[in-house]
Formats: structure tokens, sequence, C-alpha cells
């Protein structure tokens, strides 16, 4: 009797977050007889805390190949992504190519995907903040509109997508698979002891993230997040600093004034225990990641989001997330407003509802993809 041949399956993934939402499905996909399975680094991320800190805590097993692209601008990064990645795929020729999220490394595999009429997997497909100016905007548009599986982690995504003309057939409601990850982590993050180590007081302090271009590397919007920082001195804030962020806050002088400032605690960016123990015990988190914005929400804590607009609107009609965008005014209203929201939040966490499904989410994309063959 002829064997049934394996499907043969690739996940291209390059940055931070990348490797959270895929974590579970490449344990799952490693597992798992009727698939083979490859996994291959960009380069994108490459210092230790950026990338390989994720794959030691998750315990994930190293990329058949890792493209080394590291940084540049944005038609260099994802030009040099798709050259090298051409390669790797024109030798394994994978049936199919799984990209997660929504940064160059998803544009690039999607892109070397479609052009050698490889079916591609979008995980996290349909996110929409309707901002073409956001570089992930225009990276996670195109990939949808080159997948032939989109994965939506939310009913709104869902809804993003049949407004935009896609086929319902190709579109799976999975849920979150970041959302996995945290149910799956939470005895870990239980354990950790980096609240005892930064030496704060659980509930008392805020954790404040930025990564953004539009945050970053505009002058006048970095100034402003950091000058509500410096202000609101009746709170510790706990920054971990993205390298860009760091870049930038050198080049404008006010990184040696946050170290300055004994309110504030600059540190060094985090594991992935060590992010969501701090999220989990913060009374406010304050970002610009659609990541850790979702964290909170699992976690129960307020969010404040620092940009006009976030993919999870839903949280917002919640009322557990504030848009404050960069203004320092709004941000240190937003925080002021905190307490009695927070403190909602932690009381009746139940009476949320399940936005991002219930933590089956890499199990339900590996069924479909299966189902594909
Ligand atoms: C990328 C993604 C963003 C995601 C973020 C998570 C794009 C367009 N953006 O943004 O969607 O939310 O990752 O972090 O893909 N750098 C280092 N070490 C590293 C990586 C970067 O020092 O390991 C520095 C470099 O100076 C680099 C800068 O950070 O120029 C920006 O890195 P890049 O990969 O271009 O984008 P991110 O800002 O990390």
């Amino acid at each position: 009797m002829l064997r049934k041949k394996r499907l043969h399956v690739m996940l291209v993934l390059g940055a931070r977050p990348q490797i959270i939402k895929s974590a579970q499905l490449i344990h799952l996909a490693k597992k798992n007889s009727e698939i083979e399975f490859d996994l291959v680094h960009t380069g994108q991320h490459y210092d230790y805390e950026m990338s390989k800190v994720f794959f030691d805590e998750l315990k994930l097993p190293d990329a058949i190949a890792n493209l080394e692209v590291g940084s540049g601008t944005h038609a260099w990064q994802t030009a040099q992504i798709m050259i090298r990645l051409e390669k790797i795929t024109k030798f394994k020729k994978p049936d199919l190519i799984i990209v997660p999220g929504d940064t160059n490394s998803t544009l690039a595999g999607a892109l070397v995907a479609t052009k050698q009429n490889i079916p591609i997997a979008h995980m996290e497909a349909g996110a929409r903040s309707y901002d073409m100016s956001m570089p992930e905007e225009v990276n996670r548009r195109l990939t949808d509109h080159c997948s032939s599986l989109l994965f939506t982690p939310t009913a709104n995504c869902t809804k993003n997508l049949l407004k935009e003309g896609i086929d319902k057939d190709r579109i799976f409601q999975t849920g979150d698979t970041m959302y996995d990850m945290v149910l799956q982590q939470l005895p870990k993050v239980r354990k950790n002891i980096i609240i005892r180590e930064l030496g704060l007081v659980s509930k008392t302090y805020a954790l404040i993230t930025i990564h953004r271009p539009e945050n970053v590397d505009d002058s006048r919007n970095l100034r402003s997040i950091t000058n509500s920082m410096m202000q609101l001195e009746n709170i510790t804030f706990v920054f971990p600093v993205h390298p860009r962020t760091k870049k930038q806050l050198r080049k404008i002088n006010v990184y040696s004034k946050l170290l300055e400032k004994s309110h504030i605690k600059v540190i060094e960016p985090l594991g992935y225990h060590e992010i969501l123990k701090l999220i989990q015990n913060a009374k406010v988190v304050l970002t610009d990641s659609g990541g850790i914005q979702k964290e909170a929400f699992w976690l129960h804590t307020a969010c404040i989001t620092l940009r006009e607009n976030t993919e999870w609107i839903e949280t917002v009609h919640l009322k557990v997330n504030q848009l404050a965008g960069a203004d320092t005014k709004k941000i240190m209203e937003a925080v002021n407003r905190v307490d009695e929201k927070g403190e909602t939040l932690r009381k009746e966490p139940k009476k949320l509802p399940n936005l991002f499904g219930e933590g089956q989410a890499s199990q339900k994309v590996l069924d479909a993809i299966l189902q594909y063959q």
C-alpha cells in the first residue's frame, strides 16, 4: 500500500513576538507524525534578549537555518530576507509556509512563498489599525491577501477580512496563539522572582514599554512620553528598554535624564516569564506593543496604549484599555484614572468576555493545516 506523504510545513519567523506567537504550534507540529516540520529564523532579531532567551525559556528546537539578516532599512531587510529565504525554499520545497504576525519577516516570507506558488498560512490574520503609516499594517494586509489559510484571533479580525472580500472558507477563527502561551506558562510566571529582584511592591508600579517607530523615531513623541514618566513622580515606573528605543533616547539626550530619576527603573529587555510577571503585578501597563496590550487583558491589569489606535479595539470598548497616544497630558490623565478601573478589572475578571478564544488556538491552527492537505 502506498504511504501518504507527510505534509511538509515551514514556519518562518524572526522577531521577538513571533517566537511567542509560534511556540505552542512548533511544539505541536514537532510531535505530529503527519507533519515534516522546518523552522527558519530570519535573524531580524539577533540579540540574546531579543530572540534566544525565548527559545531557551519556551524550550524550542533550533531553527534549521538562521538567515542572519540583522538590522537595516525596511526595504533592505525585507529584500534580504526574501533573497536568502528563497534559496532555502527552493531546496526544501515545503508544501506550506506559515508566517505569524506582521513584521518584515512575515511579509518577506509571504512574498517568497507566493512567488513560488507555495500556499501560505497566516497566523494573527485580520488585525487592522487602519493606519497605513504603520509598517505592520502594510505587512499584515499584504500577507493576508496572499494567504490561503487565515487564522484570526478575534471575531473582529474575521469581520475585517470579510469586509476586504476574503473568501470565508479560507478564514479560521482559532483564537489567539499568544493566549495559549500565557495559560501554559502561568505556573512558571508564578515562580518568577523579578518583582523581588527589582524591589517592587505588587500593584503599586507602572510598567512601560515603547518601541514603535512613530513613538521612538519621532523625537517629539519620544520626549512627550518620557516627560509624562518624569512628571508622574508619585508612581514607580519600570522601563525595559528595547534596543531601538535606547539608541534614540541616547540620541536626544534623554536616556541619562531617565537614569537620574529615582522613581524610574530603566532596565534591559526582559525574558518572557519576567515580562508576564511584571505585567501581572503592575498597577497599570503603558505600552505601544500589540502583544503587551493583550497580555495585560489576560492577566487582568489595566492598560494604557501609547498610540492613537489599536488592533484590539474591543479592549478599549470594554474600558480596560485607554488610548492616550503620545501626549504628555493625556498619558498623565489616563494614569490618574487607572485606580478605579484597575480595581474593577481585578475584582471582576470573570465578567470579561473571552475575546481571544479559550487558549486552544495553536491546536486549531494545526488541525486546519492538516485538513488543508
Ligand atoms: C520589529 C517589528 C515589530 C515588532 C517588533 C518587536 C517590523 C517592521 N517591526 O520592530 O512589528 O513589534 O519587532 O520587537 O518588522 N535591534 C537590536 N537588536 C536586535 C534587534 C534590533 O539592537 O536583536 C535594534 C537595531 O538598532 C534595529 C532596531 O533595533 O535597527 C529595530 O529593529 P527592527 O527589527 O528593524 O524592528 P523592531 O523595532 O524591533
